[in-house]
């Protein structure tokens, strides 16, 4: 074990067999974390990068199976922030100190590209010196490029799943693949800073699974890599399937970080949600990136893609605070600046 991890170390570089062998490991490979704090140190030092994150409409037109905001769900409780809304917590945020607010929602078309590209335009007026980011699902090219043009400066859409069988189990007909790796293509084609990732134990998901979406990552080499727990919602058809482990999610961070060096790998709400420790975890395992919710308190509890959630009660404010300590708990040093991906040779 400990060869394979040296060698991935030096190499950035792993077989699919080592790569089994590390994924079968239940157990915290300690040596794997050891590594990926080292490496991330020589790139990030201390600095764990904060985003704002604002999710300003739980529509979606979508039928994941996983997913507690998709429009089958008709216990869900909607709720749509208007462009001052949206305007309004960027200015909270700004104040405590953010400088990339992430506008996150479901595929919701009641937002024509035109009110998109004027919110990002707003933003970008008003805090030119702050990070755009958009993470709102499968759009045209066009689309992408009016956002683009309008200010935007990064895109999150996780692949979820680089197979084609798995994707098929955890999606609907109408949804497919190849049109979520055309549209990840398509964003890193415009210029955008792209993220991606998946869910660690989502449904029929294998070991192998995970190799295939490691491969199509190192395809694509994505700026941010996002990924968390599985975790079920009471109201989607997986809500009796069983969530994903904590340990494998910590130890795909680790790989992620070796893989990748130069990545923006959040410590995600759904490690938080999994296990009270599980965000400060995901730092020490490799992480760099935490994204506190700054959407109004009173809508946050409705954006509810799994069980549970986290940090849905507290003000911004004191979440920001709860993090700064979290954050230096376990060493690191929360810093408010863009936090711009380092150069790094993706295409
Ligand atoms: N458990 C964990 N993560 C989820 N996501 C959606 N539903 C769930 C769930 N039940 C993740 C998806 C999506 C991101 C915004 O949240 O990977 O891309
Ligand atoms: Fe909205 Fe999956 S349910 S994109």
């Amino acid at each position: 074990m400990e060869q394979i991890i040296k060698k991935l170390y030096d190499t950035k570089d792993i077989s699919d067999s080592s790569l089994a062998e590390l994924l079968k490991s239940e157990d915290i490979i300690d040596l794997l974390h050891e590594y990926a704090l080292k490496r991330r140190k020589e790139y990030y030092n201390n600095d764990v990068y904060i985003r704002g994150l604002i999710e300003f409409s739980n529509y979606c037109k979508n039928n994941c199976y996983y997913c507690g905001i998709r429009a089958e769900n008709c216990s869900a409780d909607r709720y749509r922030l208007t462009e001052e809304d949206i305007l309004s917590c960027a200015d909270d945020g700004y104040n405590l100190g953010f400088r990339t607010f992430v506008l996150q929602s479901g595929e919701d078309l009641s937002y024509s590209d035109d009110d998109i590209c004027h919110i990002v335009y707003k933003i970008k007026s008003a805090y030119p010196e702050c990070a755009v980011t958009l993470s709102i699902g499968e759009k045209t090219k066009k689309s992408y490029q009016a956002y683009f043009d309008a200010g935007a400066d990064r895109y999150l859409l996780r692949h979820e799943t680089a197979d084609n069988a798995h994707y098929r189990k955890l999606h609907p007909q109408s949804m497919s693949l190849e049109n979520r790796k055309s549209c990840l293509w398509n964003l890193k084609e415009i210029g955008y800073q792209v993220g991606s990732g998946f869910m660690v134990g989502s449904p029929y998901q294998t070991d192998k699974n995970l190799i295939d979406d490691l491969r199509f990552l190192q395809e694509l080499q994505p700026d941010m890599i996002g990924i968390g727990p599985f975790l079920p919602h009471t109201d989607t058809p997986f809500a009796k399937y069983s969530k994903g482990s904590l340990v494998k999610c910590l130890n795909l961070i680790a790989i992620l970080r070796l893989m990748f060096p130069y990545a923006l790998i959040p410590a995600t709400t759904a490690l938080g949600t999994i296990n009270p420790k599980g965000r400060e975890m995901g730092l020490k395992a490799g992480a760099n990136v935490v994204m506190p919710n700054l959407s109004p308190v009173k809508v946050r509890k409705l954006y509810e893609l799994y069980d549970n959630k986290i940090c849905t009660g507290e003000e911004t404010a004191e979440c920001l605070l709860c993090l700064r300590n979290r954050i230096s708990s376990v060493g690191f040093n929360m810093v408010t600046d863009r936090g711009d991906v380092k150069p790094h040779s993706g295409i």
